[in-house]
């Protein structure tokens, strides 16, 4: 069957039944039979059919569930809520590209996870509004539902706060950009000396698009506000946040940054409240991403105020000082019905970090212990393993099949029940183009969408290859280009001589290798849409 997600469990009857803008659309979900009639009318003329939705609560218990029976003359979905509805839609759209389609069965499918999710960084790159719908409807496409939007890091801040205008006035603009990353411990990398991203930032109101568009299409946008780390922008706007209040600037190199947020002073309480303010008016989602990833305490160390908070609430230590923040803005969230979400450094204070914290575990803190201590204590966990989904680094580093494998076993979890779901990020140090984007973002979130729905016992690389081969004109026909199968298997270049370390470093030298050599051996990177 052509369809990514795979179902549960599906079969192919005989015959054809019509798929066109002669298809009629009628019964129940009157939000998705608008839907359908709007993709519908963008076919040609075919033969009749009808396409029926029914509500079932009975049937279909999972929310996002739905059921798919047909036969040459109709089609049949039953599903408990809109959401259910629309992702039949969402597998109909795929399985029926010509104008028609075979007959099939669906047996009450429904997702493996709740939380099905990619992020982009649009602090380091900024992508137009116009791009995240783009990405957004791919994501639809493959039921994923959750949206993390990455708005401020060192190198510039991209969501408008009204009462700190300065964040986007100025702490959305760098000098500069490092562009490659040789030289990078030396600190004399390869810059372009050229000012970026004044203007670049989103106002409220394109925020609120952006929200509005997901929301059609069941998704939900997550914001990140990345601290007390990551945090030179807004440093660099109001340096009162830092631990010395001397002047910094928007960072133009990557990586991890010693100057980041007091936590001794009251300054980034008051200012983290006054952007979740303005925040949560524009994102209904019930959860709010604070980041919480790369916090040196070397300046906390040797600050007259993080010392003496430390030991006014009794705190063991700089880690526990990150704690005590944390659940301060957990606390704070809370009264706004949100649950809070942090990379998985949150745990560094896990013995006194409150278990409705969601930790996003990306990395290994020395082992496993942790996290899977945190599962046990009854806390939760989406699962985006550096190694495994990360997705700003070449196919011949990562290539699909290991996305494939981004599983609870992969990281040593027995038992699922805390596991929220799966993400995959896209960071973009090194993204400076869409083009870039495309190649390295659009196949991997189509394996995530399968690693977050399909059932661990049904999942299949090999079958999913066959498959995303199927769809390949069905993706690329909205524009979403998927790279040549030698590309995303890893094996761009002959690659017999290099071994894994010789890989990065050749994405070290250049990391746009991988796709100037993909469009010297097959072309341009498609752009139909
Ligand atoms: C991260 O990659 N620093 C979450
Ligand atoms: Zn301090």
């Amino acid at each position: 069957m052509k369809l990514i997600p795979r179902p549960v469990e599906y079969a192919i009857k005989e015959g054809v039944v019509g798929w066109s803008s002669s298809t009629q659309v009628t019964g129940d979900f009157p939000k998705t039979i608008e839907q359908a009639k709007q993709l519908l009318a963008q076919k040609s003329a075919g033969k009749a059919s009808r396409l029926h939705f029914t509500k079932d609560d009975e049937r279909i218990k999972d929310p996002e569930g739905y059921a798919i029976k047909s036969n040459k003359d109709v089609i049949q979905v039953l599903a408990s809520t809109e959401t259910g509805a629309f992702y039949a839609l969402m597998s109909l759209e795929q399985l029926g590209e010509s104008g028609e389609m075979e007959c099939c069965f669906v047996r009450d499918d429904a997702p493996k996870y709740a939380y099905r999710s990619f992020q982009l960084d649009c602090s380091r790159h900024f992508w137009t509004v116009e791009k995240i719908k783009s990405i957004l409807r791919l994501l639809a496409a493959v039921k994923m539902n959750t949206f993390h939007w990455h708005l401020s890091d060192d190198q510039g801040w991209r969501a408008e706060i009204k009462k700190y205008p300065l964040l986007t006035e100025k702490g959305s603009i760098r000098k500069k950009t490092q562009i490659g990353l040789v030289g990078y411990s030396r600190g004399n990398e390869p810059y372009e000396e050229k000012e970026y991203g004044r203007g670049l930032f989103y106002t409220q109101e394109q925020m609120k698009e952006v929200v509005a568009y997901a929301a059609d299409l069941h998704i939900q946008v997550v914001p990140e506000i990345d601290m007390p780390g990551h945090m030179v922008a807004a440093i660099a706007c109001y340096p009162e946040l830092s631990c010395t209040g001397e002047p910094a600037e928007v960072s133009s190199r990557w990586g991890v940054m010693d100057n980041i947020c007091c936590c001794g002073k009251e300054n980034i309480y008051n200012f983290a409240k006054d952007v979740i303010d303005e925040l949560c008016e524009i994102f209904p989602a019930p959860y709010f991403h604070i980041g919480g990833d790369e916090v040196p305490k070397t300046r906390w160390k040797t600050c007259p105020a993080c010392q003496a908070k430390i030991k006014e609430l009794g705190l063991k230590d700089e880690n526990a000082l990150q704690g005590y923040f944390n659940n301060e803005m957990a606390k704070y969230l809370r009264t706004k019905g949100k649950r809070m979400i942090g990379w998985n450094e949150v745990l560094d204070a896990s013995d006194i970090m409150d278990t409705d914290v969601i930790a996003q575990w990306w990395v290994y803190r020395g082992s496993k212990t942790r996290e899977l201590g945190w599962l046990e204590k009854g806390g939760n966990l989406i699962m985006s393993m550096w190694g495994y989904v990360y997705m700003d680094h070449p196919y011949n580093v990562r290539p699909l099949s290991k996305t494939y494998k981004m599983t609870a076993q992969a990281l040593g979890i027995k038992d699922k029940k805390g596991v929220l779901g799966v993400e995959c990020p896209q960071w973009c140090e090194y993204i400076r183009t869409e083009e870039k984007l495309d190649f390295l973002s659009f196949a991997r979130i189509i394996t995530v969408a399968e690693v977050g729905w399909t059932p661990d016992h049904k999942m299949d690389y090999k079958d999913f290859e066959g498959r995303l081969e199927a769809l390949r004109s069905f993706f690329e026909s909205h524009g979403w280009y998927i790279p040549p199968q030698k590309v995303y298997r890893g094996k761009a270049r002959d690659l017999a001589t290099l071994t894994y370390a010789g890989r990065w470093n050749m994405w070290r030298k250049n990391s746009y290798w991988e796709v100037e050599w993909t469009k010297k051996h097959f072309g341009e990177i498609i752009k139909k849409k």
